[in-house]
């Protein structure tokens, strides 16, 4: 196959201008989706994409599509890529590394003639995060059809702007960009990601090929109480939404008790009405977060917790709704082995792990063969601005995604 070196230089210093849209103190980065930000950071890799004579296009959910003719008319695409928006306190690399190397692998294609049969197109998928618009993977998805986009048009963000409002917006203000259907089959699929653990530092491995995805659920719950005056209004007669949230949230880290540490339980929204100091408050709703590697617990556990609240809770109104449901998957053995095969050609150790974090390729696994791959951030820090890759660990990575890639797309 003919050699095709990427450009680490290139992928660094594209990273770090776009990590200058939203930047936040402590190098990290706040970019939600469909917003300005977002549109100026799209419009950015639009241009680099030109530069090589990709073409752009936009489906019905946002989705942002680049794609390189293959030799091969009609063949199905290779499809890469990530997402583009991240956490309201997130870092320079998650989601949008995986962007910035789908094109990183694109360019030494063309500079060594490379032809593919199939076409390779990136993708930055629609609101991955869930940060603002809960759940995340709306753009997936929505792509993979599981659910239809217009699903999530009432979902409101903290600013109380509706998901529909802000997918129209977004749009209208790219109605320039060519549009394409929503939905496909590609010949398969293969995503570049910081690892967001600690294992790959840890054991001094450049290279993670990822086996899998652990499942997630996500909860949505309200507990209405009666507001009350702090200073007259005696205990035995109160119904207060905070005291039912502080016995729910005991009964569930009980429910959620994991001497393996394995399962993951998260509260990590907490919103309080009417937040006063001396107001009893009448109403809490906060978020619950749980994943699992095994699709039986994940059920069992997560089926216990509107039982949980509801008897934990003394005088509060109880409302439970699931708002994200992702079953653990196993990533397809070929796409698995097309990245092994890639980091040893490449003369690199790799490792085999699962993932802890949720992706796009999550939805994508039972549209085509799908796989991922990881690369080593420090400490395993990630969703928070000290997220870091090292521009070295970041172009070998995306050494390793060109040469699967190429190998996957019939170089
Ligand atoms: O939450 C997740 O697992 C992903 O990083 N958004
Ligand atoms: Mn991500
Ligand atoms: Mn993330």
């Amino acid at each position: 196959m003919v050699e095709v070196r990427v450009n680490a230089g290139r992928q660094w210093d594209r990273l770090m201008a776009m990590a200058k849209l939203g930047a936040i103190e402590g190098e990290g980065v706040n970019r939600a989706c469909l917003t300005p930000l977002d549109r100026e950071a799209r419009r950015l890799l639009a241009g680099w994409a030109a530069e090589i004579g990709a073409v752009v296009s936009v489906d019905e959910a946002a989705n942002l599509w680049l794609r390189r003719e293959g030799s091969e008319p009609g063949a199905a695409p290779v499809v890469t890529g990530s997402h583009m928006d991240t956490q309201p306190n997130g870092g320079r690399f998650d989601g949008i590394y995986g962007v910035i190397a789908g094109l990183e692998a694109l360019a030494p294609m063309d500079e060594a003639g490379l032809r593919t049969r199939h076409p390779i197109e990136v993708v930055a998928w629609t609101n991955e995060e869930g940060g603002q618009f809960a759940p995340g993977c709306m753009g997936s998805m929505a792509w993979a059809g599981v659910k239809p986009i217009t699903a999530f048009a009432e979902v409101r963000d903290p600013a109380d702007v509706r998901f529909a409002d802000a997918l129209a917006e977004h749009l209208a203000a790219e109605a320039d960009l060519p549009r394409r259907a929503l939905g496909g089959r590609p010949h398969a699929y293969l995503e570049a990601h910081i690892e967001q653990g600690p294992r790959l530092e840890r054991e001094g491995v450049p290279i993670g090929v990822v086996t899998g995805i652990q499942g997630s659920r996500w909860f949505q719950v309200t507990l209405t109480g009666e507001t009350a005056h702090a200073g007259t209004t005696p205990l035995r007669l109160r119904r207060d939404a905070v005291q039912d949230f502080v016995r729910a949230a005991g009964a569930l880290n009980s429910l959620m008790s994991d001497p393996d540490d394995v399962l993951r339980f998260t509260i990590g929204r907490i919103v309080v009405h009417p937040n006063t100091s001396n107001s009893v408050a009448d109403r809490v709703e906060f978020t619950i977060d749980l994943r699992h590697p095994n699709g039986n617990v994940l059920v069992a556990r997560g089926d216990l917790i509107e039982a949980t609240i509801k008897s934990a809770a003394r005088n509060a109104g109880v409302d439970v709704r699931e708002t994200f449901h992702a079953m653990p998957v196993a990533f397809a053995p070929e796409v698995v082995a097309a990245v092994a095969r890639a980091a040893k050609a490449e003369g690199l150790k790799a490792l085999r792990l699962p993932s802890g974090a949720f992706h796009d390729a999550q939805f994508v696994v039972p549209v085509c063969p799908a796989g991922m791959l990881f690369v080593p951030c420090r400490n395993g820090v990630s969703h928070n601005p000290a997220e870091y890759a090292t521009p070295e660990a970041l172009g070998v990575g995306t050494q390793v995604l060109a040469r699967a890639l190429a190998a996957l797309a019939g170089a």
